[in-house]
């Protein structure tokens, strides 16, 4: 995987050279309005995230917003002097070394950033998997015993890589046909090797987001508390 660098229009650019993404304008595989994402597919509570198909891919365009208070005021500016505020640029990255570390991650193939006076607006393009979030695989069907060990034993492993995954919720794990799971939406995500308390915190993060589904949709959601401990004990160990 390469990185290059290319400026058009008001963008900066980093491409990965080797997803045979050589489009242009880059700026097609962002343009909400365009032939290429006319039908493509919204996704995510706040809806940003846009699934779709070009050539052999399929892909995944986000752009990058606030959540909260602030996400209605400020919308999509990053302000240049806060912290993190190349939010694409440093998922791109930190996807790219998570795919090269092995870890079960979509692959960055585009994000960019434009400057808006002394704020930046950005969007990333990456690999969509074909897996569905357990918001929805728990509505069809519960986790077997051996998915649930084996959730944990992949978030274990990204402990163990350094991450810390922020916002850890079922919205971000997602599960494909072969039983094999994923995570997703690094926005805001470090290297950071936490310690055993924020282990803790992130799983306990994990835990109220199946806690909140189920209440949430009760019956409609196969999820029995009991069975978080098989999760966490792996993750944990
Ligand atoms: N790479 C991907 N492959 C497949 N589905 C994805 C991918 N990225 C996101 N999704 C779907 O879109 C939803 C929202 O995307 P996400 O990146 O989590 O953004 P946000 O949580 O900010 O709305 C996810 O919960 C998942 O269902
Ligand atoms: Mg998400």
């Amino acid at each position: 995987m390469d990185i290059r660098t290319v400026k058009e229009g008001d963008y900066l650019y980093l491409v990965d050279t080797q997803s045979d993404l050589a489009h242009t304008p880059l700026s097609a595989f962002f343009d909400q309005h365009g032939l290429l994402l006319q039908n493509a597919e919204r996704k995510g509570g706040r809806g940003e995230a846009l699934i779709y198909q070009t050539g052999t891919k399929k892909v995944v365009m986000r752009h990058y917003r606030r959540g909260g208070l602030a996400g209605h005021l400020l919308k999509d500016r990053f302000f240049l002097i806060e912290p993190h505020a190349h939010r694409a640029f440093d998922e791109f990255r930190l996807l790219r070394y998570m795919v090269k570390e092995g870890l079960p991650v979509p692959s960055p193939f585009i994000a960019r950033e434009k400057k808006a006076g002394c704020a930046l607006i950005q969007d990333i393009l990456i690999e969509a998997l074909d897996a569905e979030d357990l918001s929805y695989v728990l509505r069809k069907r519960a986790l077997s015993q051996i998915e649930m060990l084996r959730l944990g034993g992949m978030i274990k492993a990204f402990f163990e890589h350094g991450i810390e995954h922020t916002d850890l919720n079922i919205r971000n794990i997602l599960l494909d046909d072969h039983g094999n799971f994923f995570l997703i939406d690094f926005d805001k995500c470090f290297l950071s090797y936490p310690d055993m308390q924020r282990r803790k915190e992130i799983i306990a993060r994990l835990h109220r987001s199946f806690l909140k589904e189920k209440n949430k949709y009760a019956d409609a959601i196969h999820y029995k508390d009991e069975d978080f401990a098989l999760i966490q004990g792996r993750a944990l160990s």
